[in-house]
Protein backbone atom coordinates (compact mmCIF):
# COMPACT_ATOMS: atom_id res chain seq x y z
CA UNK A 1 0.00 0.00 0.00
CA UNK A 2 1.09 3.29 -0.89
CA UNK A 3 2.27 5.92 1.52
CA UNK A 4 0.79 9.31 1.22
CA UNK A 5 1.09 12.32 2.05
CA UNK A 6 -1.33 15.58 1.61
CA UNK A 7 -0.19 18.80 1.20
CA UNK A 8 -2.47 21.91 0.91
CA UNK A 9 -0.89 24.83 -0.82
CA UNK A 10 1.79 22.45 -2.63
CA UNK A 11 2.33 24.29 -5.46
CA UNK A 12 4.64 27.58 -3.54
CA UNK A 13 6.17 28.06 -1.27
CA UNK A 14 6.44 25.89 1.93
CA UNK A 15 4.36 23.21 0.28
CA UNK A 16 6.34 22.53 -2.34
CA UNK A 17 9.33 22.44 -0.49
CA UNK A 18 7.59 20.27 1.51
CA UNK A 19 6.91 18.05 -1.25
CA UNK A 20 10.38 17.37 -2.49
CA UNK A 21 11.60 16.37 0.38
CA UNK A 22 8.48 14.07 1.11
CA UNK A 23 8.28 13.05 -1.74
CA UNK A 24 11.53 11.22 -1.10
CA UNK A 25 9.48 8.22 0.53
CA UNK A 26 6.09 8.95 -0.07
CA UNK A 27 3.42 9.42 -2.42
CA UNK A 28 2.66 13.05 -2.76
CA UNK A 29 -0.56 14.83 -3.40
CA UNK A 30 -0.46 18.27 -3.15
CA UNK A 31 -3.52 21.13 -3.30
CA UNK A 32 -4.15 24.72 -4.09
CA UNK A 33 -7.36 26.45 -5.96
CA UNK A 34 -5.13 27.46 -9.25
CA UNK A 35 -4.53 23.79 -11.38
CA UNK A 36 -2.13 25.96 -13.52
CA UNK A 37 -0.24 26.12 -10.95
CA UNK A 38 -0.37 22.70 -9.64
CA UNK A 39 0.45 21.39 -12.49
CA UNK A 40 3.41 23.18 -12.84
CA UNK A 41 4.83 21.86 -9.77
CA UNK A 42 3.98 18.89 -10.17
CA UNK A 43 6.33 18.42 -13.60
CA UNK A 44 8.96 20.15 -11.12
CA UNK A 45 8.59 17.10 -8.54
CA UNK A 46 8.13 14.71 -11.56
CA UNK A 47 11.35 15.73 -13.20
CA UNK A 48 13.09 14.90 -9.66
CA UNK A 49 12.36 11.46 -9.71
CA UNK A 50 9.02 12.00 -7.24
CA UNK A 51 5.69 10.63 -7.28
CA UNK A 52 3.01 13.24 -7.34
CA UNK A 53 -0.21 14.48 -7.96
CA UNK A 54 -2.38 17.30 -8.22
CA UNK A 55 -5.37 17.84 -6.80
CA UNK A 56 -7.77 20.77 -7.13
CA UNK A 57 -9.06 21.48 -3.41
CA UNK A 58 -10.34 25.02 -2.18
CA UNK A 59 -9.53 24.35 1.65
CA UNK A 60 -12.70 26.76 2.71
CA UNK A 61 -15.30 24.25 1.23
CA UNK A 62 -15.87 21.36 3.14
CA UNK A 63 -17.32 19.46 0.10
CA UNK A 64 -13.67 19.88 -2.02
CA UNK A 65 -12.03 19.23 1.36
CA UNK A 66 -14.04 15.81 1.27
CA UNK A 67 -13.15 14.66 -2.01
CA UNK A 68 -9.53 15.45 -0.96
CA UNK A 69 -9.94 12.75 2.14
CA UNK A 70 -11.16 10.70 0.08
CA UNK A 71 -8.89 10.26 -2.51
CA UNK A 72 -6.19 10.50 -1.10
CA UNK A 73 -7.41 7.32 1.27
CA UNK A 74 -8.25 5.17 -1.90
CA UNK A 75 -4.88 5.73 -3.19
CA UNK A 76 -3.38 4.61 -0.06
CA UNK A 77 -2.15 5.32 3.91
CA UNK A 78 -2.66 8.85 4.50
CA UNK A 79 0.96 8.82 6.62
CA UNK A 80 1.27 12.98 6.78
CA UNK A 81 -0.92 15.58 6.29
CA UNK A 82 0.93 19.36 6.03
CA UNK A 83 -1.94 21.87 5.75
CA UNK A 84 -0.09 24.62 4.84
CA UNK A 85 -2.43 26.38 2.10
CA UNK A 86 -3.49 29.96 3.71
CA UNK A 87 -4.25 33.34 2.70
CA UNK A 88 -2.19 36.70 4.27
CA UNK A 89 -3.49 40.19 4.49
CA UNK A 90 -2.20 41.20 1.46
CA UNK A 91 -3.77 38.01 -0.58
CA UNK A 92 -7.87 38.89 0.16
CA UNK A 93 -10.22 40.57 2.36
CA UNK A 94 -10.41 40.17 5.85
CA UNK A 95 -13.59 37.21 5.48
CA UNK A 96 -11.91 35.34 2.81
CA UNK A 97 -8.49 35.23 5.06
CA UNK A 98 -10.43 33.76 7.77
CA UNK A 99 -12.41 31.57 5.26
CA UNK A 100 -9.12 29.76 4.38
CA UNK A 101 -6.87 29.92 7.42
CA UNK A 102 -9.54 29.14 9.89
CA UNK A 103 -12.38 27.51 8.27
CA UNK A 104 -9.73 25.53 6.25
CA UNK A 105 -8.01 24.49 9.01
CA UNK A 106 -11.78 23.39 10.62
CA UNK A 107 -12.59 21.29 7.38
CA UNK A 108 -9.45 19.73 7.30
CA UNK A 109 -8.90 18.34 10.40
CA UNK A 110 -12.70 17.36 10.62
CA UNK A 111 -12.34 15.41 7.19
CA UNK A 112 -8.81 13.73 7.72
CA UNK A 113 -9.95 12.67 11.01
CA UNK A 114 -11.86 10.71 9.26
CA UNK A 115 -9.38 8.53 6.64
CA UNK A 116 -6.23 8.72 9.35
CA UNK A 117 -5.16 5.92 11.15
CA UNK A 118 -2.44 5.49 14.15
CA UNK A 119 1.18 6.23 13.63
CA UNK A 120 0.10 9.36 11.39
CA UNK A 121 0.55 13.23 11.67
CA UNK A 122 -1.47 16.23 11.07
CA UNK A 123 0.47 19.34 10.87
CA UNK A 124 -1.84 22.75 10.35
CA UNK A 125 0.31 25.80 9.63
CA UNK A 126 -0.26 29.23 11.75
CA UNK A 127 1.88 31.86 11.60
CA UNK A 128 4.13 34.09 14.07
CA UNK A 129 1.11 36.85 13.71
CA UNK A 130 -0.50 34.86 16.11
CA UNK A 131 2.28 35.47 18.75
CA UNK A 132 2.62 39.41 17.69
CA UNK A 133 -0.84 40.15 17.47
CA UNK A 134 -2.22 41.66 20.40
CA UNK A 135 -3.97 38.68 22.78
CA UNK A 136 -6.55 41.32 23.83
CA UNK A 137 -8.36 40.99 20.75
CA UNK A 138 -8.10 37.52 20.17
CA UNK A 139 -12.03 36.34 20.62
CA UNK A 140 -10.93 33.06 22.57
CA UNK A 141 -14.25 32.19 24.04
CA UNK A 142 -15.74 32.00 21.03
CA UNK A 143 -13.37 29.26 19.34
CA UNK A 144 -15.27 26.62 21.41
CA UNK A 145 -17.76 26.62 19.16
CA UNK A 146 -15.74 25.75 16.50
CA UNK A 147 -16.19 22.55 17.55
CA UNK A 148 -19.72 22.19 17.57
CA UNK A 149 -21.11 24.89 14.85
CA UNK A 150 -18.25 26.21 11.95
CA UNK A 151 -20.52 28.20 10.44
CA UNK A 152 -22.07 29.98 13.55
CA UNK A 153 -18.09 30.46 15.18
CA UNK A 154 -17.26 32.01 11.19
CA UNK A 155 -20.65 34.45 11.73
CA UNK A 156 -19.64 35.55 15.28
CA UNK A 157 -15.61 36.00 14.72
CA UNK A 158 -16.36 37.95 11.68
CA UNK A 159 -18.70 40.18 13.54
CA UNK A 160 -15.65 40.68 15.93
CA UNK A 161 -13.01 41.67 12.85
CA UNK A 162 -15.55 44.28 11.59
CA UNK A 163 -15.47 46.09 15.18
CA UNK A 164 -11.93 47.32 14.24
CA UNK A 165 -11.46 49.86 11.01
CA UNK A 166 -11.78 48.87 7.74
CA UNK A 167 -8.29 49.36 6.96
CA UNK A 168 -7.15 46.80 9.73
CA UNK A 169 -9.13 43.89 9.60
CA UNK A 170 -7.52 42.27 7.15
CA UNK A 171 -4.87 42.38 8.94
CA UNK A 172 -6.97 41.58 12.33
CA UNK A 173 -8.42 38.75 10.79
CA UNK A 174 -4.99 37.16 9.66
CA UNK A 175 -4.05 37.56 13.37
CA UNK A 176 -7.06 35.82 14.62
CA UNK A 177 -7.26 33.81 12.38
CA UNK A 178 -3.81 32.09 13.04
CA UNK A 179 -4.06 32.53 16.77
CA UNK A 180 -7.34 30.11 16.40
CA UNK A 181 -5.33 27.45 13.95
CA UNK A 182 -2.88 26.96 17.47
CA UNK A 183 -5.73 26.84 19.58
CA UNK A 184 -7.51 24.18 17.30
CA UNK A 185 -5.27 21.68 16.83
CA UNK A 186 -4.04 22.01 20.57
CA UNK A 187 -7.74 21.08 21.60
CA UNK A 188 -8.09 18.20 18.58
CA UNK A 189 -4.38 16.04 20.23
CA UNK A 190 -6.89 14.49 22.20
CA UNK A 191 -9.80 13.38 19.84
CA UNK A 192 -7.02 12.41 17.55
CA UNK A 193 -5.09 10.82 19.84
CA UNK A 194 -7.97 8.22 20.49
CA UNK A 195 -6.60 6.79 17.23
CA UNK A 196 -3.01 7.40 17.75
CA UNK A 197 -3.13 9.70 15.34
CA UNK A 198 -1.01 13.66 16.27
CA UNK A 199 -2.01 16.76 15.55
CA UNK A 200 0.18 19.89 15.86
CA UNK A 201 0.67 22.98 14.90
CA UNK A 202 3.69 25.29 13.16
CA UNK A 203 4.37 29.23 13.23
CA UNK A 204 6.45 30.15 11.04
CA UNK A 205 8.26 33.87 11.18
CA UNK A 206 9.32 35.18 7.70
CA UNK A 207 10.12 33.28 5.13
CA UNK A 208 11.37 33.44 1.20
CA UNK A 209 8.08 32.17 -0.38
CA UNK A 210 5.35 34.36 -2.83
CA UNK A 211 3.23 35.13 0.46
CA UNK A 212 6.60 36.20 2.33
CA UNK A 213 7.67 38.63 -0.78
CA UNK A 214 4.59 40.49 -0.56
CA UNK A 215 5.40 40.73 3.23
CA UNK A 216 8.75 41.74 2.44
CA UNK A 217 8.61 46.01 4.29
CA UNK A 218 6.83 44.92 6.73
CA UNK A 219 8.64 42.25 7.68
CA UNK A 220 12.25 43.98 7.44
CA UNK A 221 10.97 46.64 9.82
CA UNK A 222 10.74 43.52 12.20
CA UNK A 223 13.61 41.87 11.46
CA UNK A 224 16.22 44.43 12.80
CA UNK A 225 16.54 42.98 16.28
CA UNK A 226 15.87 39.43 15.29
CA UNK A 227 18.45 37.13 16.15
CA UNK A 228 18.89 35.82 12.79
CA UNK A 229 18.83 38.81 10.67
CA UNK A 230 16.81 37.17 7.50
CA UNK A 231 13.78 35.73 6.00
CA UNK A 232 14.09 32.05 6.66
CA UNK A 233 14.38 29.70 3.68
CA UNK A 234 11.89 27.10 2.62
CA UNK A 235 13.65 24.47 2.76
CA UNK A 236 14.89 24.98 6.40
CA UNK A 237 10.64 24.87 7.33
CA UNK A 238 10.15 22.24 5.24
CA UNK A 239 13.08 19.78 7.28
CA UNK A 240 10.97 21.04 10.31
CA UNK A 241 7.55 19.48 8.79
CA UNK A 242 8.99 16.49 7.68
CA UNK A 243 10.66 15.89 10.99
CA UNK A 244 7.23 17.02 13.00
CA UNK A 245 5.72 13.65 10.37
CA UNK A 246 8.43 11.18 10.95
CA UNK A 247 8.57 8.75 13.11
CA UNK A 248 10.73 10.14 15.35
CA UNK A 249 8.26 12.89 16.42
CA UNK A 250 6.45 10.03 17.74
CA UNK A 251 5.78 11.82 21.63
CA UNK A 252 4.92 15.39 19.79
CA UNK A 253 1.32 16.17 19.40
CA UNK A 254 -1.25 19.23 20.76
CA UNK A 255 2.07 21.74 20.71
CA UNK A 256 2.63 24.76 18.57
CA UNK A 257 6.48 25.01 17.12
CA UNK A 258 7.62 28.48 16.93
CA UNK A 259 9.92 28.98 13.99
CA UNK A 260 11.00 32.99 13.44
CA UNK A 261 14.33 33.21 13.52
CA UNK A 262 14.03 34.19 17.28
CA UNK A 263 11.66 37.19 16.43
CA UNK A 264 8.95 36.79 19.10
CA UNK A 265 11.97 36.39 21.59
CA UNK A 266 13.24 39.70 20.79
CA UNK A 267 10.26 40.88 22.06
CA UNK A 268 8.73 42.66 18.87
CA UNK A 269 5.06 43.31 18.64
CA UNK A 270 2.05 44.85 16.36
CA UNK A 271 3.28 48.07 18.84
CA UNK A 272 6.81 47.86 18.97
CA UNK A 273 9.19 47.18 16.35
N1 LIG B 1 5.97 33.13 4.05
C1 LIG B 1 5.84 33.63 5.24
O1 LIG B 1 6.60 34.55 5.58
C2 LIG B 1 4.82 33.08 6.22
C3 LIG B 1 4.84 33.57 7.52
C4 LIG B 1 3.95 33.06 8.46
C5 LIG B 1 3.05 32.07 8.10
N2 LIG B 1 3.03 31.61 6.81
C6 LIG B 1 2.05 30.56 6.50
O2 LIG B 1 2.69 29.50 5.83
C7 LIG B 1 1.77 28.84 4.96
C8 LIG B 1 2.40 28.64 3.60
O3 LIG B 1 2.57 29.89 2.97
P1 LIG B 1 3.76 30.22 1.95
O4 LIG B 1 4.61 31.20 2.61
O5 LIG B 1 4.33 28.95 1.45
O6 LIG B 1 2.97 31.04 0.83
P2 LIG B 1 2.42 30.66 -0.62
O7 LIG B 1 3.53 30.20 -1.48
O8 LIG B 1 1.60 31.81 -1.04
O9 LIG B 1 1.49 29.40 -0.33
C9 LIG B 1 0.16 29.47 0.07
C10 LIG B 1 -0.59 28.43 -0.73
O10 LIG B 1 -1.91 28.32 -0.21
C11 LIG B 1 -2.79 28.07 -1.31
N3 LIG B 1 -4.12 28.51 -0.91
C12 LIG B 1 -4.52 29.74 -0.53
N4 LIG B 1 -5.83 29.75 -0.26
C13 LIG B 1 -6.28 28.48 -0.47
C14 LIG B 1 -7.53 27.83 -0.37
N5 LIG B 1 -8.63 28.50 0.00
N6 LIG B 1 -7.61 26.52 -0.65
C15 LIG B 1 -6.51 25.82 -1.03
N7 LIG B 1 -5.30 26.37 -1.17
C16 LIG B 1 -5.17 27.69 -0.88
C17 LIG B 1 -2.20 28.88 -2.47
O11 LIG B 1 -2.53 28.28 -3.73
P3 LIG B 1 -3.78 28.78 -4.60
O12 LIG B 1 -3.73 30.27 -4.61
O13 LIG B 1 -3.59 28.14 -5.92
O14 LIG B 1 -5.00 28.26 -3.90
C18 LIG B 1 -0.70 28.77 -2.21
O15 LIG B 1 -0.11 27.75 -2.97
C19 LIG B 1 0.50 29.69 4.96
O16 LIG B 1 -0.48 29.09 5.79
C20 LIG B 1 0.96 31.01 5.55
O17 LIG B 1 -0.08 31.72 6.20
C21 LIG B 1 3.88 32.10 5.87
Amino acid sequence: MKKVCVITGGGSGMGFETARIMGKDHYVIICGRSVKKLEGAVSELKAEGIDAEAFPCDVSDYGSVQRLASHAKEIGRVAAVIHAAGMSPHMGDAKQIMEANALGTIHMNNAFYKVMEEGSCIIDVSSMSAYLTPKIIMPVGLYKLSTTDPGFFMKKIMKRVKLFPKKVQSGVSYGMSKHFVIWFAKQDAARFGKKGVRVLSVSPGNFETPMGDLEKDEAETYMKNCAIKRFGYPSEIASLFAYCVSEGAGYLTGTDILCDGGLVASGVSAFKR
